[in-house]
């Protein structure tokens, strides 16, 4: 299998510096969380979060929707929840993909019943040909074509989390 670099470190890092200043402006005072979904929001929410300058408090959620190869079981399990409430707080779910839309479509959904003040999602990538299920999404790094990609985060089987890029997994 071959990568191919599809964004740049130098791209990504640009984009969220814009996003972490828009969500400075964007958000009015209080509670502000900034929820990672492990593992492939690691490194996404660790550059985000000092990207933002207001006070943010970074908390780790685990979901799989994914088994080991590169197509949706369509099944969400949650396998970390967050030991917070979210009563009235602001909530940013920071994801690293938005494919299917099933993964946080499930998830804006439960953490809505947690009665926080606004939920809301920042996804570093979107594939928007691929939605079947609708979700908004407030802030996005960048749309992608429908392909498979690793890197920053994101993996293949466990694999290439660790690059730097955001590269394009072909067979
Ligand atoms: P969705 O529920 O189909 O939106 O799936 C979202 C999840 O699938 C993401 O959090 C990723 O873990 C995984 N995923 C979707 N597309 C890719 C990809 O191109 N590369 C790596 N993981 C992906
Ligand atoms: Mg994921």
């Amino acid at each position: 299998m071959a990568l191919k670099t599809l964004i740049s470190e130098e791209r990504i890092q640009t984009r969220i510096a814009e996003i972490g200043a828009q969500i400075d402006i964007d958000y009015p005072d209080g509670t502000l969380y900034l929820i990672c979904i492990l593992k492939g929001a690691c490194f996404f929410l660790s550059d985000l979060a000092r990207a933002v300058k207001r006070d943010a408090f970074i908390e780790f959620m685990g979901i799989s929707s994914y088994g080991k190869g590169k197509t949706s079981s369509g099944e969400v399990k949650i396998t970390k929840d967050l030991d917070i409430s979210l009563e009235g707080a602001h909530v940013l779910i920071v994801e690293d993909i938005i494919d299917s839309g099933v993964t946080l479509s499930y998830l804006t959904a439960l953490l809505k019943t947690r009665r926080p003040k606004s939920v809301r999602i920042a996804t570093l990538l979107d594939k928007p040909e691929r939605r079947i299920r609708q979700v908004d999404v407030a802030y996005v790094g960048f749309r992608i074509p429908d392909e498979f990609v690793v890197g920053y985060g994101l993996d293949f089987a466990e694999k290439y989390r660790n690059l730097r890029d955001v590269c394009v997994l072909e067979q």
